[in-house]
Formats: C-alpha cells, sequence, structure tokens
C-alpha cells in the first residue's frame, strides 16, 4: 500500500501538535521530520528536541531524514518509540556501510537518501542492506520548491532494481510533491510520498491529506 508522509518543516511550528492531530485525522501514515544543519545544507531547522516534544501527542511514527553533517555522532538522540525509519544522505557519509549498520543496531529501519544529481551507482554495494530508498526531487534545505522531472526517471530505474534483483526495501520521493504529480510519482514506483508545502501550506490540512491518500491508493 502506498503511504503519504506530511512533512512538518511547512507546518506552523507555534502550533505544531495541533497542525500534526490535523494529517493523523487525515489518515497519514508517517510524519516526516527534516533535520537541517546548515552545513551540510544551507538552512537550519530544528532538533530532536522539537521532534521528541510530539511524542504522547501523535500516534504517527516518524520518518526521520537527517541533512546533516556527520549523522553518526547524532543518531542516538532520534531513537524514540514512534521512530520508524532514520534517513541519512549518501553524499554526507564517509563510512556509509558503518553508518548503515549503526542505525540498524538501534532497531530502527535504515534509509540512504541520494541529492538528485547523484547517481543510483553509488548503492551499488549497499542496496542488499538497505530498507528505504529516498530519491530527492529538490535540492535540500528547503520546502516549497519545484520538482525536479529527472527523479521519476531515477524511480523508475530504481523499481526495476528492486524487481531484477528480488529486493523488498521501500522507495521514498521527497520535494515538489503535489496534488497534480502525486499519481506518477506513486505509479512510477514510489512507496511512500513526502509532502510538505503541498499538505502543510493549505487551508484544510485534514482534507488535502485525505485528498492525498484517495489519490495514491486508487492508482
Ligand atoms: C527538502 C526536505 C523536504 C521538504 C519537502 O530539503 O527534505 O522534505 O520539506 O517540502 P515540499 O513538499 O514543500 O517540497
Ligand atoms: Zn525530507
Amino acid at each position: 500500500m502506498k503511504k503519504l508522509a506530511p512533512s512538518i518543516l511547512s507546518a506552523d511550528f507555534s502550533k505544531l501538535a495541533e497542525e500534526v492531530a490535523q494529517i493523523e485525522a487525515g489518515g497519514a501514515d508517517y510524519i516526516h521530520v527534516d533535520v537541517m544543519d546548515g552545513h551540510f545544507v544551507p538552512n537550519i531547522s530544528f532538533g530532536a528536541a522539537v521532534m521528541k516534544s510530539l511524542l504522547g501527542k501523535t500516534n504517527l511514527p516518524f520518518d526521520v531524514h537527517l541533512m546533516i553533517e556527520n549523522p553518526d555522532d547524532y543518531l542516538e538522540d532520534f531513537m524514540t518509540d514512534n521512530t520508524a525509519f532514520i534517513t541519512v544522505h549518501q553524499e554526507a557519509c564517509v563510512h556509509l556501510n558503518r553508518t548503515v549498520q549503526h542505525i540498524k543496531s538501534l532497531g530502527v529501519k535504515a534509509g540512504v537518501s541520494l541529492n538528485p544529481a547523484t547517481s543510483l551507482s553509488v548503492l551499488d554495494y549497499i542496496i542488499e542492506d538497505l530498507d528505504m530508498v529516498l530519491i530527492m526531487s529538490v535540492n535540500p534545505g528547503f520546502g516549497g520548491q519545484k520538482f525536479i522531472p529527472s527523479a521519476l526517471e531515477k524511480i523508475r530505474e530504481l523499481s526495476e532494481v528492486r524487481r531484477a534483483e528480488g529486493l523488498d526495501f521501500e522507495i521514498e520521493v521527497d520535494g515538489g510533491a503535489n496534488l497534480d504529480n502525486v499519481q506518477e510519482l506513486a505509479s512510477a514506483g514510489t512507496d511512500i510520498i513526502v509532502a510538505g508545502s503541498a499538505v502543510f501550506k493549505t487551508p484544510d490540512i485534514t482534507e488535502t491529506t485525505k485528498q492525498f491518500i484517495s489519490k495514491i491508493r486508487s492508482i
């Protein structure tokens, strides 16, 4: 079943729990947690404390997307009862295999994300160990950017690799998803769709969440 992971990067932080309750009411599957350090990406978002402030206020699992340098130093901070995935960037990891094993040793699923200009081939010797591959369809750092079309071809290729090799990692796409392109993204082989501004910057967050879900589950 296709899943939706709204990104709280685009939420109103002054009423975060309330807006998270709205995506939960709309049937969202995960809370996508965009952590930015101002080094790996040219923006600072929030850290583990903000994510942890949602504990006890939602039943949704956390899908943690670390856009940070030296992620190994911070993995434990993001471990909570709600944490489902921790995803790191291939471009930020000198010892990617070690980092992936570190994530798994904490008892959560491990994802690796690729920037738009990074080839799928960088995953050749690690793909069997991954629970998720996150394809960036914008350059990471900001919400509300325009979808980069070459990501679609990348998702199709990755989906084919998964089929040909008999693997079962999930494919996630992140950046520029909206109600107009979400079905194409899902049809290309994406399992988990991240959407930030297209969910939170709308007048009725619950209703928009429902619309996304109905589109991705009807393909
Ligand atoms: C970008 C983040 C995305 C972002 C998506 O660096 O990783 O998750 O919040 O936002 P939209 O859906 O607005 O492009
Ligand atoms: Zn993200």
